[in-house]
């Protein structure tokens, strides 16, 4: 054991708690060692899930229909979105609307939107945020004439204070644009925004306020423009290092070969995420082809054993002295990576690629 590459412990480790849980072992141990790999701290309940953005099902679908192909340089990097990056997560908007005291005669509608950036991880790198403010698409809704509106996105910097002069200095102004009322989502680029909230005491939200265009006179509050306003989320591609080091190329498809024999190689295991009670919170897949390592590693060793020379060496003296010295052990030799689409302890939906989640090929080691 002392002579297994350290990826492949780390990956037998994941394969045996999923092994675990698929032959029914219920301790609690082995599924939180498994969460905490997939970075959660207890199993996700979402309680009132959001709709599974159209893009992660698209990255997701593409990732799927790629597999085996992709090679170790895209592990890293989202080829959609044209940035580094190995977890992508689209937050729920959590901010309240706000009630101010005296609202100006035309804006319609004001709302904090926050964020709850508690699932990044420390090493985690953040490469994109955008921000996605979505209209219902009901042309019943559109103000007639079709006039613009005008959008205003701050940056909150401390608590605003009802009904105090003091309101500019705790917003920090970053978009004032207006817009024809007729875009289904309006985008924004946050990245550099979002960088600063990963200190949790540094993320206050930003205030959104949508208003009608100033050119109209009189100003009537067109109730139709912000009864079309839907939600806000927030789209984050982060990378985590540690996770794109270990990445090698998928061999051959899912499926280990099946032949008869008693020497080591892989063997085929579909894990059911319905199986061990994971299917409310993962979203995709259903299941995997995971397969496990088992067999002889008998004296002499063949190259197809893919065994290293200390292997060779020990199965030689196990054949001497059987008693003394065990044959070496079966264990993973190439791994490779899937995709998983879910949601995470906030429900938000999270679409993360994990290294080391399959067992291509099998070594006497
Ligand atoms: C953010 O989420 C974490 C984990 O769910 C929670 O403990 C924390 O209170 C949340 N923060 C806010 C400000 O809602
Ligand atoms: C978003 O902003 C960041 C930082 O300002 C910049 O590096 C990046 O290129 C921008 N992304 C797009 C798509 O414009
Ligand atoms: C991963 O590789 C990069 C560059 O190739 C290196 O800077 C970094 O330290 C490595 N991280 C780990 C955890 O090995
Ligand atoms: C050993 O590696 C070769 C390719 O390098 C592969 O075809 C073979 O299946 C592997 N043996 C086992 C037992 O997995």
């Amino acid at each position: 054991m002392g002579l297994v590459p350290a990826p492949a412990l780390v990956a037998a480790g994941l394969l045996w708690a999923l092994l675990s849980l698929a032959l029914g072992m219920e301790g609690s141990r082995p599924e939180s060692l498994l969460l905490k790999s997939l970075g959660l701290s207890t199993k996700p309940n979402p309680k009132a899930p959001a709709p599974v953005p159209s893009v992660l099902w698209r990255i997701f679908r593409k990732r799927e229909q790629l597999s085996g192909k992709q090679g170790p340089e895209r592990a890293c990097r989202v080829e959609e979105l044209n940035v580094p990056g190995n977890i992508l997560r689209v937050f729920a908007d959590q901010g309240h609307f706000i009630h101010s005291g005296e609202p100006r005669p035309s804006l319609c509608l004001e709302k904090r939107l926050y964020f709850n950036f508690s699932a990044l991880e420390e090493g985690e790198q953040l490469t994109m945020a955008q921000l996605e403010i979505q209209f219902s698409h009901n042309s019943y809704h559109v103000p007639s004439g079709g006039q613009a509106f005008e959008l205003q996105l701050s940056q909150a910097l401390g608590p605003s204070l009802r009904g105090t002069a003091s309101r500019l200095h705790t917003r920090k102004l970053l978009v004032a644009q207006s817009f024809a009322p007729l875009h289904k989502s309006l985008f924004f680029n946050l990245t550099e925004v979002a960088r600063g909230w990963r200190a949790p005491s540094k993320n206050l939200g930003l205030i959104l306020e949508l208003a009608v265009g100033s050119s109209v006179s009189p100003p009537r509050r067109p109730q139709g423009l912000c009864d079309s306003f839907l939600r806000t989320s927030l789209l984050v591609v982060s990378l985590s290092q540690k996770q794109c080091n270990a990445s090698r190329q998928r061999r051959s498809a899912y499926d280990a070969p099946v032949t008869p024999s008693n020497l080591c190689k892989p063997r085929r295991l579909y894990i059911s995420f319905s199986d061990v009670g994971w299917e409310n919170w993962i979203i995709a897949p259903q299941g995997y082809m995971a397969n496990y390592c088992l067999g002889e590693c008998p004296f002499p060793l063949t190259e197809e054993l893919n065994s290293t020379n200390h292997a060779i060496l020990q199965t030689m003296v196990h054949s001497l002295d059987p008693e003394g010295t065990p044959q070496p052990c079966c264990v993973p030799v190439r791994l490779s990576p899937i995709s998983i689409l879910y949601y995470d302890n906030n429900d938000n939906v999270v679409l993360r690629h994990y290294e080391d989640m399959v067992v291509d090929e099998c070594g006497c080691r």
